[in-house]
């Protein structure tokens, strides 16, 4: 199967997790749309009914209106029951890298507010170890030199060898990336992250760093797309 297929296979097992009158946090990215999309059709087909979703970004908002499911304010949301989203790379522990499109702050004040946050991912995304994938770290745009200093050093005294960290820019190359909630993204080229709990506590206590991509202990849930279909793991 195509890693799309895998996608789509992740999302549609996703969906089985799911009963009517749930509150759900709906993800970013491509994966996350697919269940957004399925869990439309379910709802259009009555299969399920009563559903209030807590998008994690504008993108995500527009595509659950345009399909059907019904979102409530997130400022009205008591509870979470279940939020569905994609990741950049998934460990062996559940740990991940997230923040490819660049929506990792809201992703993780929902999954961090959620009973169970289950992930769902091509198996592409699985690693032996975390880094690869260049690590988002969200930043606020004052002096965001001063900050990325900050960012290479902390990853630097967490083990990474090399950090390369550079400013996200939008498409064209020429300004720099806002997210949804108005901050940058410095990317962080790492190869190889040792100590994936270090590196997230040296860069969370970096005055600047509004939020980092390294999710740890969020994900009980692992969803991987592959050539049968869709296996279903739990941490
Ligand atoms: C967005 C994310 C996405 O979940 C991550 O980038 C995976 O995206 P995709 O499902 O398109 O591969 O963290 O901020």
């Amino acid at each position: 199967m195509s890693a799309a297929q895998q996608k789509q296979a992740a999302a549609e097992a996703a969906l089985e997790l799911v009963e009517s009158g749930m509150t759900l946090g709906l993800g970013s990215g491509s994966t996350a749309e697919l269940f957004v999309k399925a869990l439309g059709e379910m709802l259009k087909s009555g299969e399920l009914s009563d559903i209030q979703g807590v998008p994690t970004s504008k993108a995500t908002a527009d595509l659950a209106l345009d399909v059907g499911v019904p979102l409530i304010p997130v400022d009205h949301v008591q509870r979470i029951d279940l939020t569905v989203d994609g990741a950049d790379e998934v460990d062996g522990q559940f740990r991940l890298i997230k923040g490819g499109g660049a929506c990792l702050l809201r992703e993780k004040i929902i999954a961090n507010a959620s009973d169970l946050m289950a992930v769902i991912v091509d198996e592409t995304k699985l690693v032996r170890e975390l880094g690869a994938f260049p690590l988002p770290v969200e930043v606020d745009p004052f002096a965001f030199t001063i900050t990325a200093k900050k960012v290479f050093d902390a990853l630097r005294a967490s083990g990474v060898k090399s950090p390369d960290v550079t400013l996200r820019r939008r498409g064209d190359g020429t300004e720099p990336l806002l997210t949804d909630g108005g901050n940058y993204i410095l990317d962080c080229a790492c190869e190889r992250i040792p100590d994936p709990e270090d590196a997230a506590e040296r860069l969370a206590n970096i005055p600047g760093v509004v939020e980092h991509g390294l999710f740890i202990g969020l994900a009980r849930l692992l969803i991987v797309g592959d050539d049968d279909g869709a296996k279903v793991m739990e941490v």
